[in-house]
C-alpha cells in the first residue's frame, strides 16, 4: 500500500501575541511595498523596526511566496522568522494569499525548525471569508510538506526532517468553525497526498490489481464497501469496450466500486476516474519520447481514491461512490486492431480507429454501470486528451457537463480552491464527427476539437442523471525538474463535495443558492 513517508502535520489555532510566541520558527508576511499586515508590524515594533529596515534595503522579492529566513531578531522570542513576501498590495488577493503558503510550506519542509508559529492565516483577503483563509492555509501547508517516497539504494533523505508543528495564529476567538475549516484543510491535503503518491508510483507497481487492493486496504481504514469485478463479472455485464482495452495486458482488468455511505437515503454522488494504469497507445503505439509520463494515465482514478479517503476522513454526511475502471492498454498478439468494433455495455457498439484513444471506452462503460444507482450527480475525471493541454495548457482543468447548474458548482469549487476548471462546449453538431460506416460510433473525432469530441462520446453513454467530465490531462501532473503528479483535482473534488454536505454550492463559501458565474472570474 502507498503510503508517504511524512507523518501527517499537526495545526492546530491559538489566539495570542506573535512577539511572545516561542517557536522555531515565527512566519509573518509583508508587501512587496513594505506595507505590514498588523501581526508583522507588532513584530517590527518588537524588534526596534528591524524588519522594516530590512525589506527597505530591498532583501525582500516582489513576488508572492518568495521569503527571507532571519534568525536571532532581537525583541523577538522566536528563534528565527521567516518573512514571507505578500507581492505587491494593490494585487493582492486569493493568488497570493496561496502563493505565500506554498512558500512558506515549501521553507518549512526544507527548514531546520521542528515547529512554527504562522500569523499569515490573518491576513485579510478581498471577498474571502477567514473560515476560507483558515481552510486554505491548513491545506496548503500541509500539501506543501508532501514528499514522495522514492526507492533509493541509499536513503538519502534531506537532513531536515521540515516542520512537523504548525500553529496558526489569528486575532479572532478560535471558534468550531476554525477548527472545523483546519480539520478539512489537513484531510484534503491527505486525500491529495494518496492521489500524488498513486499517480507517481511507476506502472509496473502501479497496476489493475494494486489499485484494487489499495482500494481494499481504504476500504478497512476508512471504512467503506469495496467491490472488485473481475474480467469475468465484467464480461457478464457486457463490457465490451472497457475490456478491449486491457485485453493485451498481462495484468488483469479490475473494475472497483468504492461505497461510501454516510448520507442516509440520500441519492449518492458518483466519481469515476479513468484507471489506465500505463498508456502505451495499444497497436497504435504513441512515440517513445515522454512515454513514461504515461504512468499518470490513472491520474483520475488517483483523485477518485483522494476524495473518497478526504470525505470518509471527514465522516461527511452524503452518499458517495468511486468507481474506477483500471486497465493497462498494451500491444500484443491478442491486442485490439484498429477497425475492431466492440459491443459496450450499453449495447452501442463502437469501431476503434485508434487503440490510444482508450480512455473513452474504458469511461462508456462506467458511466453506464453508473445508472444503476440512480444518482443526483455523476462525475468522471481522465487524463483523456493531449487536444486539452494545447487548449488549456496544465493550468486549468477541461469541464464538460449536461447540467449548466452542476458545472457553475464545479466551477465554483475550482475557484474556491484555486484548482480551477474551463467550460467547453458539447454542442451536437459535433456529434457528426463520430460517425461510422461500421458500428453505431467510432471512437476517433479527428484532431480539430478533440478534447470537445472525447467529451462528445462520453454523453452518449451519460445517460438518465446530471453528469459533468473533467479532462485533466493537463493539470493531472508536471513534466520537467519538478515531474511528478499534482493530486489535481482533488482540491476541487472535495470543496464540492463539502459543499453538497452543508447544501451549497461550494464548501468555504457563505454564500447560498445558485454559484455565481464563475466562468468569467
Ligand atoms: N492518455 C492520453 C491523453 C494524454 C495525452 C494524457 C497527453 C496526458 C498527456 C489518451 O489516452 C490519448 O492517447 N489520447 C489521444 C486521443 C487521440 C488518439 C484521439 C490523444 O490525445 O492524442
Ligand atoms: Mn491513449
Ligand atoms: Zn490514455
Amino acid at each position: 500500500m502507498a503510503t508517504t513517508k511524512n507523518n501527517p502535520m499537526e495545526i492546530t489555532l491559538e489566539t495570542s501575541s506573535p512577539e511572545k510566541v516561542r517557536t522555531g520558527v515565527l512566519v509573518v508576511g509583508a508587501f512587496a511595498d513594505g506595507a505590514l499586515p498588523p501581526s508583522t508590524q507588532k513584530i517590527d515594533e518588537a524588534s526596534k523596526g528591524k524588519l522594516s529596515a530590512t525589506i527597505k534595503r530591498g532583501d525582500l522579492d516582489e513576488k508572492a511566496g518568495v521569503s527571507l529566513l532571519l534568525p536571532d531578531l532581537p525583541g523577538v522570542e522566536a528563534e528565527r522568522i521567516l518573512l514571507v513576501s505578500l507581492g505587491k498590495r494593490e494585487e493582492f488577493g486569493s493568488k497570493g494569499f496561496r502563493d505565500a503558503f506554498s512558500g512558506a510550506a515549501k521553507a518549512l519542509a526544507n527548514g531546520a525548525a521542528k515547529d512554527a508559529v504562522v500569523t499569515l492565516a490573518d491576513i485579510e483577503v478581498p471577498g474571502r471569508s477567514s473560515v476560507w483563509r483558515v481552510q486554505e492555509a491548513s491545506r496548503l501547508l500541509a500539501d506543501g510538506a508532501y514528499r514522495f517516497n522514492a526507492p533509493r539504494a541509499k536513503n538519502n533523505n534531506k537532513k531536515n526532517p521540515g516542520t512537523k508543528k504548525i500553529v496558526l495564529l489569528t486575532s479572532e476567538k478560535v471558534n468550531d468553525k476554525a477548527k472545523t475549516a483546519v480539520r478539512r484543510g489537513q484531510a484534503i491535503a491527505e486525500g491529495i497526498a494518496l492521489a500524488k503518491d498513486l499517480g507517481n508510483l511507476p506502472g509496473n507497481i502501479c497496476h489493475p490489481p494494486f489499485l484494487a487492493e489499495t482500494a481494499r486496504a481504504l476500504g478497512k481504514e476508512l471504512g467503506f464497501e469495496v467491490e472488485v469485478l473481475e474480467r469475468e463479472g465484467m464480461r457478464k455485464l457486457g463490457m465490451g469496450a472497457a475490456l478491449s482495452v486491457g485485453q493485451a495486458s498481462a495484468q488483469p482488468c479490475k473494475f472497483i466500486i468504492m461505497r461510501y455511505q454516510g448520507g442516509g437515503k440520500a441519492k449518492p454522488i458518483v466519481l469515476i476516474g479513468k484507471g489506465v494504469t500505463f498508456d502505451t497507445g495499444g497497436i497504435s503505439l504513441k512515440p517513445g519520447a515522454a512515454m513514461d509520463e504515461m504512468k499518470f494515465d490513472m491520474c483520475g482514478a488517483a483523485s477518485v481514491f483522494g476524495a473518497m479517503k478526504t470525505v470518509a476522513r471527514l465522516g461527511l454526511p452524503i452518499n458517495l461512490i468511486g468507481i474506477v475502471p483500471a486497465v493497462e492498454n498494451m500491444p500484443g498478439g491478442n491486442a485490439t486492431r484498429p477497425g475492431d468494433v466492440v459491443t459496450s455495455m450499453s449495447g452501442q457498439t463502437i469501431e476503434i480507429l485508434n487503440t490510444d484513444a482508450e480512455g473513452r471506452l474504458v469511461l462508456a462503460d462506467a458511466l453506464t454501470y453508473a445508472q444503476r444507482f440512480d444518482p443526483a450527480y455523476v462525475i468522471d475525471i481522465a487524463t483523456l486528451t493531449g487536444a486539452c493541454v494545447i487548449a488549456l495548457g496544465n493550468i486549468t482543468s477541461g469541464l464538460f457537463a449536461n447540467d449548466d447548474e452542476l458545472a457553475d458548482q464545479l466551477l465554483k469549487s475550482g475557484n474556491d480552491t484555486g484548482d480551477r476548471a474551463w467550460q467547453l462546449p458539447m454542442f451536437d453538431e459535433y456529434q457528426d464527427l463520430l460517425k461510422s460506416n461500421f458500428a453505431d460510433m467510432s471512437n476517433l473525432g479527428g484532431r480539430p476539437a478533440g478534447a470537445i469530441t472525447a467529451a462528445c462520446f462520453l454523453k452518449r453513454f451519460a445517460n438518465g442523471f446530471k453528469w459533468a467530465h473533467f479532462d485533466i490531462a493537463g493539470t493531472n501532473a508536471v513534466s520537467g525538474d519538478a515531474k511528478g503528479a499534482t493530486g489535481r483535482p482533488v482540491p476541487l473534488l472535495t470543496e464540492f463535495l463539502i459543499g453538497q454536505a452543508e447544501g451549497r454550492a461550494s464548501g468555504m463559501t457563505e454564500v447560498r443558492g445558485k454559484a455565481p458565474v464563475a466562468r468569467a472570474a
